[in-house]
């Protein structure tokens, strides 16, 4: 019945008139807005890669509500970034995120996320991502954490994250958290229009590769925007010309996790969310929400 309903969604988008109105709510016809485009997409998709769904493609007014729900998302990272410090707990940072979050008008998106208990993951050390803040769970001299951060402002989702490093850190985990920005940074350059996603992921992996880190492979980005996680999922192992078409008006994270040692991982089977290296060694992540759009990428939230 699904595929059915969808098949028959996919003949209408495909039947639209030249001089109907555009699918994408812009009151142009058809032919003066997006057939072009549409046509360019359908034939990159004949010669075998893959391309977006128009649901993928953010309007206007959507990206205009993904920056306001940026402005409280990068605040609440900000905030942490002035507090944090060695004898904090975890708890305290969730406690950083609800005040900035609800005190602007937000709802921390990780709350009750799939049964996620908390409002925002706090991952440090060896913790890769998923780490719950707790009470008990204090930030000691020399610790690297993550703190990824998601927030629902008037229905749209922002998502980003920052690594902050405590007091005198060792020149490997510092190394390995600039090396991690970089990797960011240099996939980042990739997001383009009429690329692939995997222009950015072999960036991101060649550097992290040529520094002797491992990318782990089973947790990715994802489009975000209208939902918390959306299609596509974005890997950072694939190659040049591979994974998805970048069509302006796709939202994603760039959101690597680069581990020290090698990139296998395992998930705390106490309570199914925690994820760490199985080396033991330590693990880096930064997060960029970004959107393609008709000259290259532009950052809504990090
Ligand atoms: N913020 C994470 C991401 O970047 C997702 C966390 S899901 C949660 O996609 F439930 F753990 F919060
Ligand atoms: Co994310």
């Amino acid at each position: 019945m699904n595929a059915f309903l969808n098949q028959d969604k996919r003949k209408k988008e495909e039947k639209i008139g030249r001089n109907d109105p555009c699918w994408c709510g812009s009151g142009r016809k058809y032919k003066n807005c997006h057939e072009a485009f549409d046509r360019k997409i359908e034939k990159i998709r004949l010669e075998g890669h893959e391309v977006p769904h128009r649901d993928m493609i953010k309007t206007p007014e959507q990206i205009e509500g993904i920056k306001k729900s940026a402005v409280i998302n990068m605040a609440c990272l900000d905030e942490v970034g002035k507090q944090i410090k060695e004898g904090m707990t975890t708890l305290d940072i969730d406690n950083i995120i609800n005040e900035v979050t609800y005190g602007m008008g937000g709802i921390p998106a990780c709350l009750n996320y799939e049964g996620f208990p908390k409002s925002v993951c706090t991952s440090i050390n060896d913790q890769v991502c998923h780490g719950i803040p707790s009470k008990d769970v204090v930030l000691h001299d020399g610790d690297i954490i993550n703190v990824d951060c998601s927030t629902i402002l008037n229905g749209y989702f922002s998502d980003s994250s920052r690594m902050f490093m405590i007091g005198n850190v060792s020149d490997e985990k510092r190394k390995l958290v600039e090396v991690t920005k970089e990797c960011c940074d240099l996939g980042l350059a990739q997001v383009k229009p009429w690329g692939f996603l995997g222009d950015m992921a072999e960036a991101v992996h060649t550097h992290a590769e040529e520094n002797g880190y491992s990318v782990v492979r089973e947790i990715g980005g994802h489009g975000c925007g209208v939902e918390f996680h959306e299609d596509p999922w974005v890997g950072y192992l694939s190659n040049r010309g591979e994974d998805m078409l970048m069509v302006p008006g796709m939202c994603f994270t760039i959101e690597p996790m680069i581990n020290m040692g090698s990139a296998d991982i395992y998930t705390d089977k106490e309570n199914n969310w925690e994820v760490y290296t199985l080396d033991g060694m330590p693990s880096a992540q930064w997060e960029y929400q970004v959107l393609v759009t008709e000259t290259g990428a532009e950052v809504l939230s990090h």
